[in-house]
């Protein structure tokens, strides 16, 4: 999947003068998790893009954004084929074991979307029902906690476009993910009757950062920027855009 993304990490070009040459860092990220990344007309937009390119543009680094998918973005990072991952990735113990992490950029919890009329109400009216997360996030964790880790009724999708669209056809009665794609989703879509259910007592509050092969050189660079990115301003630009406060 990688090489189908065109280039490799390590392409270099020369600076017009000094001749020294200048590593183009590439940045890994599922597109299919709007506000944060998707497609739209062919290119990589959303919250997390607008927020890379205010912190590399402080950087003064030259980059490139490919889409290679959730399960595909951790394996790259492992082998170091790519330098960093930005797709609300929620910062934890488990991954920090492999991964590096920026200082942290946003905060998110969990939400329950269901069709509207749906008997769920909160996290524990999930007990019995068929819920659908998207692979290896943190939303799959938070109903392993409520349902059972090996449970049969936990269907796991590669991407959370499509476990939304399981719930649109009924193969799921709910889906789990993170509270900005629930909301961004019922909000665009008046006319696919989901509603989106906050559940604080069962769902923690976690934080993205971005993410980098562990012992990366790049990590104190991209948090300086991030910070500055925060402090003039441009952060707060960056969130009024996408979400409107
Ligand atoms: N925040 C959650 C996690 O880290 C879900 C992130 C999914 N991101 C994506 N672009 N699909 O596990």
């Amino acid at each position: 999947a990688l090489a189908a993304c065109g280039g490799k990490s390590t392409e270099t070009s020369s600076s017009s003068g000094g001749g020294e040459a200048k590593k183009k860092i590439v940045v890994g990220t599922d597109a299919a998790f709007a506000p944060f990344e998707y497609m739209d007309k062919g290119k990589i937009v959303g919250f997390d893009v607008d927020l890379l390119d205010a912190i590399m543009k402080e950087a003064g680094l030259d980059y490139e954004l490919r889409n290679i998918g959730w399960d595909p973005l951790f394996a790259a990072l492992q082998s170091k084929e790519i330098d960093m991952g930005i797709s609300g990735i929620t910062i934890n113990d488990e991954r920090k074991q492999t991964y590096d992490f920026s200082i942290p950029y946003f905060e998110s919890t969990h939400m329950i979307m269901v069709k509207e009329g749906s008997p769920i109400q909160n996290a524990l009216d999930l007990k019995g029902k068929t819920v659908g997360v998207q692979n290896g996030t943190t939303g799959q964790e938070a109903v392993e906690k409520l349902l059972g880790k090996e449970n049969k009724n936990i269907k796991k999708f590669e991407n959370t476009v499509v476990a939304i669209m399981d719930l649109l056809n009924g193969g799921v009665d709910a889906v789990v993910t993170d509270n900005a794609v629930a909301n961004e989703y019922v909000k665009n879509n008046p006319d696919k009757k989901i509603k989106a259910i906050a559940d604080p007592k069962n769902f923690q509050s976690e934080f993205y950062g971005l993410m980098f092969p562990k012992g990366s050189d790049l990590k104190p660079k991209i948090d300086e920027a991030l910070k500055k990115v925060i402090d003039s301003g441009k952060y707060a630009e960056i969130y009024k855009k996408w979400f409107g406060t």
